[in-house]
């Protein structure tokens, strides 16, 4: 196992090139499986869970290459309509291929991700918008079974009682586009992830009508093609880095990004008090010596990501002040809090809500990585305190962060891996 080190106090300066998007990815990859022929997909990010779908994509029966950040995947005529839970249980995100298996061979047998440490993660919408399309779904021996004679479209409502769901969405429009007629699916998620899925769909011969809106409508087809796709830049990337310019009170520019995806994080930003200016696809964040403290609600787009909440949390841990942050997609999402309490900060929580009360400076420490947006949160808090910090179970991090203490470093940062 590796740690992180961080030796804290450095300002960081400079350009840092942001990798595509890992949320983008994972389903884009699932999504090949539709496909006739081979696909080609470009931008891909060197992380983990890239690695564990092409594992499981493998698993599925289809040939997979991968060279210099492009990912190719040719299903062949044998697929395996398994997702064993030995693949799945290392990857929540593997429940986006019961959508396409369901889609492009009427039966899919995916182990149940379960929960996992940022909360319950519930599957009823998946369920809901599959059998709406006319599969028969049971769940035995930790499995959703589900299968199908033929998959009809239909209109559906896919709202949950924390909004929409972008996994959710995915499968249900993975597996409408081969459906027989037209699918509705109202309450869509409009991440930025979700309309690239969309789009590369399209670029397989799928009709799909409002990716990125809340309501999309797919007219199914009969075969898709196999197509070459460019993956969007990674929004939670950025924002993070993002995040790190304003709280070493440095000068950041983010590139490759598409700015408009980030909106919520930058107004906020603006609203502490950083000067954030952007271009076509460049972001540059500069950090003022005080900040003020804002009050930040996390909500589906384009709302304040979820994904985002922990390193925002500990820009405002020395943000003079008191900041509210609440959680509304995930409620439990703070395993952070006690980690960066161990670093000085304070931060109280009251239901769903972090109350935090900015200190001067924060202290290097021991900390431990929980999840992998928990696990950044804690890198930006090690940056700026006093002295070292020891990210424990680091393996989090690289489920998300590609080459992240290369980037960190060429800003300026010193921080480097060792062993446990
Ligand atoms: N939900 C339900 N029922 C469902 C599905 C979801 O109630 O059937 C609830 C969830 O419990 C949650 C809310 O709906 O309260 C939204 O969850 P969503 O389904 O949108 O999450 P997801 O699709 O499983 C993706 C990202 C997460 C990100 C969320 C929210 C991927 C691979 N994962 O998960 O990313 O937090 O959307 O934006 O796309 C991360 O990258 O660190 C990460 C956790």
């Amino acid at each position: 196992m590796e740690k992180l080190v961080i030796q804290g106090g450095k300002r960081l300066s400079g350009e840092v090139e942001i990798s595509g998007a890992k949320n983008a990815t994972l389903p884009i990859l699932a999504a090949a499986l539709l496909a006739d022929g081979e696909s080609v997909i470009e931008n891909v990010p060197n992380l983990r869970d890239i690695s564990t779908m092409v594992r499981l994509l493998r698993s599925l029966g289809a040939r997979v290459t991968q060279s210099n950040g492009s990912i190719s995947v040719k299903p062949t005529n044998s697929l395996v309509p398994l997702a064993p839970y030995k693949l799945v249980s290392t990857m929540r995100a593997s429940i986006c291929v019961l959508g396409p298996l369901l889609g492009r061979l009427h039966e899919a047998e995916v182990s149940l991700p379960g929960g996992c440490v940022i909360g319950p993660r519930p599957i009823d919408l998946h369920i809901k918008g599959l059998e709406a399309l006319g599969a028969k779904i049971t769940i035995e021996h930790g499995y959703v079974k589900a299968k199908a004679k033929e998959l009809r479209g239909r209109e559906i409502y896919l709202g949950g009682s924390f909004g929409s769901s972008v996994l959710a969405t995915g499968n249900v429009m993975m597996a409408a586009v081969l459906a027989k007629g037209e699918t509705w699916i109202e309450n869509a998620a409009c991440e930025p992830e979700v309309e690239d899925l969309a789009n590369f769909l399209i670029c397989m011969g799928a009709k799909i009508e409002g990716g990125g809106t809340h309501l999309l409508r797919i007219q199914g087809v009969k075969k898709l093609r196999g197509a070459r796709h460019r993956v969007i830049p990674d929004r939670i990337e950025a924002g993070t880095f993002m995040v790190a310019g304003a709280m070493s009170r440095g000068d950041v520019m983010v590139k490759n990004v598409i700015p408009q995806h980030n909106n919520a994080l930058i107004d906020k930003l603006r609203a502490a008090g950083a000067d954030v200016t952007h271009t076509k696809n460049t972001v540059r964040v500069r950090g003022k010596k005080v900040l003020k403290p804002v009050d930040v609600t996390t909500l589906p787009y384009p709302g304040f990501p979820t994904d985002l909440q922990a390193q925002m949390m500990a820009l405002m841990t020395i943000t003079p002040g008191i900041s509210v942050i609440t959680e509304k997609i995930y409620p439990d999402r703070f395993m952070h809090v006690s980690e960066l309490n161990r670093m000085g900060s304070k931060v109280f929580m009251e239901g769903s809500s972090a109350i935090v009360t900015g200190v001067k400076r924060l202290s290097g420490a021991h900390v431990m990585a929980s999840d992998l947006r928990a696990s950044a949160a804690l890198l930006l808090a090690g940056l700026v305190a006093e002295g070292r910090t020891d990210v424990h179970r680091i393996y989090h991090l690289d489920r998300g962060y590609e080459k992240v203490e290369e980037k960190m470093k060429g800003l300026g940062a010193a921080v480097w891996r060792e062993k446990e």
